[in-house]
């Protein structure tokens, strides 16, 4: 991360049930954050659940719903951004979060996602005869995307404390870069 980044915030991407809100809980107080949900502020917005969404209006609907909030992230500061698990499949969106913010993708195994989200039922893109094999296609499919994030975390072996340490450790270390370059640049000009 060479070039001139504003890192006000952290957004947590990655796929289902890889611990993106306990683990964003967890760093929000450790870093003393505030935390926004996209899942949260689309269901605010829309006045309905996210599975209702994708069942009245359809998933494009829904996609249009997570590019609006994107942009309205740019305004915020010190905040834990958690996102939905498709939200950076759209480059724009992974871009626009990155104006902004260090991304940190957290990550596991289809069998560890599968254990996790086997006994809920709010998710519509699971809701099919063989959800395990949704899982392994679609991680299969977004893996690139996730790729694009500054630090990529696998939540299966740590506890969430430790991943929540983990994640504010990398961002203190991306300021502490981002401050030292600045310096370097500013004295070049001297
Ligand atoms: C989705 C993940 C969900 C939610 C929606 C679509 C996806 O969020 O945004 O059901 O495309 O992977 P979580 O990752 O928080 O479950």
């Amino acid at each position: 991360m060479t070039e001139k980044r504003l890192l006000h915030n952290i957004a947590l991407v990655g796929f289902m049930g890889t611990g993106k809100t306990s683990v964003g809980h967890a760093l929000a107080s450790l870093l003393r954050f505030r935390m926004v949900d996209t899942d949260e502020l689309i269901e605010w917005r829309a006045g309905k659940r996210i599975s209702v969404i994708f069942a009245q209006d359809g998933e494009p609907r829904f996609r249009e719903y997570e590019r609006q909030i994107v942009v309205e992230l740019r305004r915020y500061r010190r905040t834990i951004i958690s996102t939905g698990g498709g939200l950076v499949v759209d480059p724009v969106n992974m871009e626009s979060l990155k104006s902004h913010a260090l991304v940190v993708c957290l990550w596991a195994s289809p069998e560890a996602i599968w254990e996790r989200v086997r006994h809920q039922s709010h998710r519509p893109l699971l809701s099919t005869p063989d959800p395990q094999a949704k899982i392994r296609a679609l991680l299969a499919e977004r893996e690139p995307f996730y790729r694009q994030a500054d630090v990529l975390l696998n939540t299966e072996l740590r506890s969430l404390r430790e991943a929540a340490q983990q994640v504010a450790y990398q961002y203190r270390l991306a300021r502490e870069r981002q401050s030292s370059h600045e310096n370097s640049h500013s004295s070049a000009r001297d």
